[in-house]
């Protein structure tokens, strides 16, 4: 249902953009509010009048003018409206996008929304096809962004391929489809994620090589699915997604009280890697290296396990509780076997041998364990793994 929805539209400098007046005079019809943002380059291709009136709102242009931040901040800009969209968005603004730049009203609207954004690309089919294109659309997509087109077919630059800006219709439809309600509204869904540091003394500490990568694009596709999603999160190094409530942690201790504190939830998805002791005799003061004196003796005790714990707390327990299981033998034995030991109803089974390039890599293959058995999953970038997750949480919860 688009009535009384409000979309932030940024337009930028392509020859798509004439499109865009259209696409406000259809989204209008459908009782949607759009507040226009046009780049330098747009008002090549449209005029702020014609944009404006179609609109018939205001058109913003410029960060630096001062009016706008005397009436509505940019800040305040990029989170009043229920959607960010982008139509058409050059090559050039997703480079921006992709690597954070705030230069112009449009990009930092972008940095400092908290909404969601769809992006429907319009360029130059080589352009598009480009390496660096290509990366800045897996940085995007990794990052929640949502896409529409772009379709194939001739292009006024008079060549033929993927570049051209999809059609009104099809923007409508998929601003639609971001709009509405996803099959995970109204569940909390609580994702562990990123590696442990248990201290030696209070500058050394017993890490591992989780990127926190994996955890992260599920709690974004979770969060994609309308899911009201808590990320407890060690020190990793791939940032929180937006649009989750992040608790930052860093011992394995502090992760069972985070998630403790957490519940209740629907779904718990352990995707952290949890260090399995912490150091019995951490010092509180720095271990000095005495020459003559003994090495320092660590001894260790075992942490809890979280997703036992979970798994197997009976009253209040998440409907549907979802381990990880690294591996780098007898994959599918070994996953098969942690899912009993835990408890859990869900393994999803990595190989994390060195050579596999899955731990701290962008692309991971999984095994998903369940009481119906083993399915093996292809090879696919995390935040499809994440994707495929999410639809399945979703179809399972019913
Ligand atoms: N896990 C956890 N708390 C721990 C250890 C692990 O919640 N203290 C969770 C992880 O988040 C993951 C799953 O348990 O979902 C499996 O972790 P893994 O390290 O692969 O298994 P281990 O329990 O360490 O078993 P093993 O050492 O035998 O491989």
């Amino acid at each position: 249902m688009l009535s009384g929805k409000h979309v932030l539209l940024i337009i930028s400098g392509g020859i798509a953009a004439f499109k865009s007046l259209d696409l406000i005079r259809r989204l209008r019809d459908e009782g949607v509010s759009v507040t226009p943002v046009l780049t330098h380059a747009a008002e090549e291709f449209v005029t702020p009048l014609s944009v404006s009136a179609l609109a018939a709102r205001k058109v913003y242009r410029d960060i630096f003018d001062l009016t706008d931040e005397a009436e509505m901040g940019h800040i305040e800009l990029s989170r009043a409206a229920d959607l960010v969209v982008v139509a058409p968005a050059t090559a050039d603004l997703m480079a921006k996008m992709a690597t954070g730049l705030a230069n112009d009203l449009a990009s930092t609207l972008l940095l400092a929304t908290d909404k969601r954004v769809l992006i429907a690309p319009a360029m130059n089919v080589r352009m598009w096809q480009h390496p660096a294109t290509q990366r800045n659309i897996a940085t995007l997509a990794g990052d929640g962004v949502l896409f529409v087109g772009p379709d194939e077919g001739e292009m006024a630059c008079g060549e033929f391929g993927p570049g051209r800006m999809a059609e009104t219709p099809q923007i409508i439809a998929a601003i639609d489809a971001a709009l509405s309600a996803g099959p995970l509204a109204g569940r909390h869904v609580l994702v562990t994620s990123g590696p442990t540091h248990e201290p030696i003394d209070p500058v050394r500490y017993i890490a591992n090589r989780s990127s926190g990568a994996q955890g992260a694009a599920i709690a974004r596709a979770a969060a994609a699915l309308g899911a009201d999603v808590t990320f407890v999160t060690g020190p990793a190094t791939v940032p929180p997604p937006a649009g989750v409530r992040v608790v930052q942690v860093e011992t394995a201790t502090q992760m069972m009280t985070a998630v403790e504190d957490a519940l209740p939830a629907d779904v718990m998805i352990a995707a952290a890697a949890v260090a399995d002791w912490r150091v019995d005799n951490a010092a509180g003061s720095k271990i000095k290296k005495t020459k003559g004196a003994a090495l320092p003796k660590l001894s260790f005790v075992e942490n809890p396990d979280i997703l036992a714990k979970v798994s197997q707390m009976g009253k209040g327990r998440p409907e549907l509780v979802i381990g990880f299981a690294a591996e780098t033998d007898d994959l599918v034995a070994h996953a098969t076997d942690k899912r009993q030991r835990k408890g859990c109803d869900w393994i999803l089974a990595n190989d994390v041998s060195p050579e596999t390039g899955i731990m701290g890599g962008t692309e991971n293959a999984v095994v998903l364990i369940t009481d119906a058995g083993a399915e093996t999953w292809p090879m696919m970038e995390k935040s499809k793994v994440a994707d495929r997750l999410a639809r399945k949480i979703a179809d399972r919860l019913g």
